[in-house]
């Protein structure tokens, strides 16, 4: 089943929350802003609340889906023991709440992947920077991340995953972008929700290392056009 933000009742309910709204100066003019106040007043929004657009995907959807998720995953191993590989840090509260809701034995082992995000054509391939622990041979393997966008990250972990004789390798996201501009990016086994193309955080996903303790999955203030997601700095997901 295709859950999409934005285009069902979750989606309704998502516009129909309501926020404390306060005025900031969006992220972008915060970039490039000459204007101390503006830049004051919004560093004392970093991480809060008060920098929230819009809710994506409300906290009370991402619950009844995970939970869906975890029936459609415990059914498709039908009781076997699986080894979970967690993409740090975006997927671990996705983690946190998935693994609970498994009824199958489980391992979990945690990789970390930076890259640089969004280098057109010359981008350089992800990085493990906290490589593969223990031995994945004869495993059922399932790799977890938060969220899909070009599917550089999940593509490298896949192949290196492939290498180690694994006995079968599956993929889960929260979330994936809607990229009708890629047409390569890797097929995904689970999916929570697919999303715009727009630059998320909570739930795990962060701007800056910061907003992964919303509840909610939202879009910031100055994000909305999908742009600064894409900016080229070196990210630790
Ligand atoms: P990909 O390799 O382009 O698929 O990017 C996947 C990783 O980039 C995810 O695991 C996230 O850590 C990060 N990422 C991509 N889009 C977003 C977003 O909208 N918000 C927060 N992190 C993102
Ligand atoms: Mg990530």
């Amino acid at each position: 089943m295709q859950y999409v933000a934005g285009n069902d009742r979750m989606g309704e309910e998502a516009k129909g929350t309501s926020f404390a709204c306060v005025q900031a100066s969006p992220c972008r003019a915060f970039m490039s802003s000459v204007d101390k106040t503006s830049r004051r007043r919004f560093d004392n929004l970093r991480g809060g609340r008060g920098n929230i657009a819009r809710v994506v995907v409300p906290g009370s959807a991402i619950a009844r889906r995970v939970a869906e998720l975890a029936e459609e995953i415990s059914a498709c191993y039908d009781g076997r023991e699986i080894t979970i590989l967690a993409v740090l840090t975006g997927s671990l509260v996705f983690l946190a709440d998935l693994m609970r809701r498994l009824t199958m034995p489980l391992r979990i082992g945690v990789v970390s992947v930076s890259s640089y995000v969004g280098r057109a054509a010359t981008a350089e391939a992800p990085r493990i920077t906290i490589p593969l622990d223990g031995d994945l041979s004869g495993r059922d393997v399932l790799i977890l991340d938060d969220i899909l966008d070009s599917g550089r990250t999940l593509r490298a972990l896949c192949d290196l995953v492939e290498k180690q004789n694994v006995a079968s390798l599956k993929t889960c996201v929260l979330l994936r972008k809607n990229r009708p501009d890629l047409s390569d990016r890797p097929a995904v086994d689970f999916v929570g929700f697919g999303v715009g193309d727009e630059f998320v955080v909570g739930y795990g996903l962060d701007y800056d290392n910061l907003y992964r303790n919303l509840p909610d999955v939202c879009v910031l203030k100055g994000f909305a056009d999908g742009v600064a997601g894409r900016c080229g700095r070196e990210e630790v997901q």
